[in-house]
């Protein structure tokens, strides 16, 4: 039996997110069982920046039930991320969990290409901004297969489902989790499938989900973008997984290297400003 986590990064319970996760598992047909983590029920603190998760095995220095839910997530055969719009992005505990899980690196093979879905709600159709960039970047670093995200509009709880219209993308969804990834033929990244951009100078394109360059050109059937690797690479093998794990814990070194001289850059600044009390 498949086992899949539906990560809901809302504080609702019975939001859009949550229902949207179930119907699109109540869908699925390989037997399955469905966890459910909201992330608001658990408490979860900010990343210290300090990267001792690195080096000890995946264990941070903070105290909390991050772990709980990191683990879940390495034991799932299949995740479901679903995050509400807020401010035109993904509501920020979805990043928050993100920002926890550097360790991420030292389970390659365990997270390495697990299938994922990704949803984002916003309360008005259009003014999702930027959450399914969020949710594919979420993918992207967690190192997951993103087989299909889609954003989706309802703002009161429930509301998503007052016509059939996402009940049928629900069952989209559901047939997208355990299938191959589909290419669409135009308007996205050739090497990773984002289709968020920034435009550049001339025609120039800079992908915002795998960060590599290349150019666009108008085709009848839209935009064609030409993109190419750029070194280092996010994350198309594990090699370069490993090597972005190894280029992490080599900021130790440098860091130890280079301490006296950094340390004389930071600490001209320790007396300007006054701490707010
Ligand atoms: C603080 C806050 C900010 C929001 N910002 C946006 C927004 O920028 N765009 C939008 O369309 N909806 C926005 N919404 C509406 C939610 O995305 C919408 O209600 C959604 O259905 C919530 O999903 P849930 O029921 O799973 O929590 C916002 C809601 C809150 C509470």
């Amino acid at each position: 039996m498949k086992k899949i986590l539906g990560l809901i990064a809302s504080p609702r319970h019975l939001g859009n997110c949550d229902i949207m996760v179930k119907e699109v598992c109540r869908n699925i047909e390989e037997e399955h069982e469905l966890l459910v983590a909201n992330l608001y029920d658990y408490s979860i603190l900010p990343c210290k920046g300090c990267y001792t998760c690195l080096f000890k095995q995946g264990a941070c220095v903070l105290e909390d039930e991050f772990p709980k839910v990191f683990q879940a997530l390495i034991e799932a055969d299949a995740v479901i991320v679903a995050a509400p719009t807020y401010f035109l992005s993904a509501n920020s505990s979805l990043k928050g969990f993100l920002e926890r899980c550097l360790s991420c690196y030292n389970h390659i093979d365990q997270l390495w290409k697990k299938p994922a879905l990704g949803i984002g709600v916003s309360g008005i159709e259009g003014k999702e901004g930027y959450t399914a960039l969020d949710i594919e970047s979420f993918f992207t670093f967690l190192l997951f297969e993103n087989k299909k995200t889609v954003t989706l509009s309802g703002a009161l709880p429930g509301e998503i489902f007052l016509d059939d219209k996402n009940k049928v993308l629900a069952k989209e969804l559901a047939q997208s989790l355990f299938a191959p990834v589909q290419k669409d033929e135009s308007g996205n990244c050739p090497l990773c499938g984002g289709t968020s951009f920034r435009f550049e100078k001339g025609n120039n394109v800079h992908c915002l989900l795998c960060s590599n360059r290349g150019t666009m050109t108008m085709a009848e059937s839209g935009p064609q973008f030409h993109i190419e690797t750029q070194e280092p690479g996010m994350f198309f093998s594990k090699e370069e997984a490993l090597t972005h794990k190894e280029w992490l814990m080599s900021m130790k070194d440098r860091f130890i290297e280079n301490k006296k001289i950094l340390k004389k850059i930071t600490i001209d600044y320790l007396k300007d400003g006054k701490p707010l009390s």
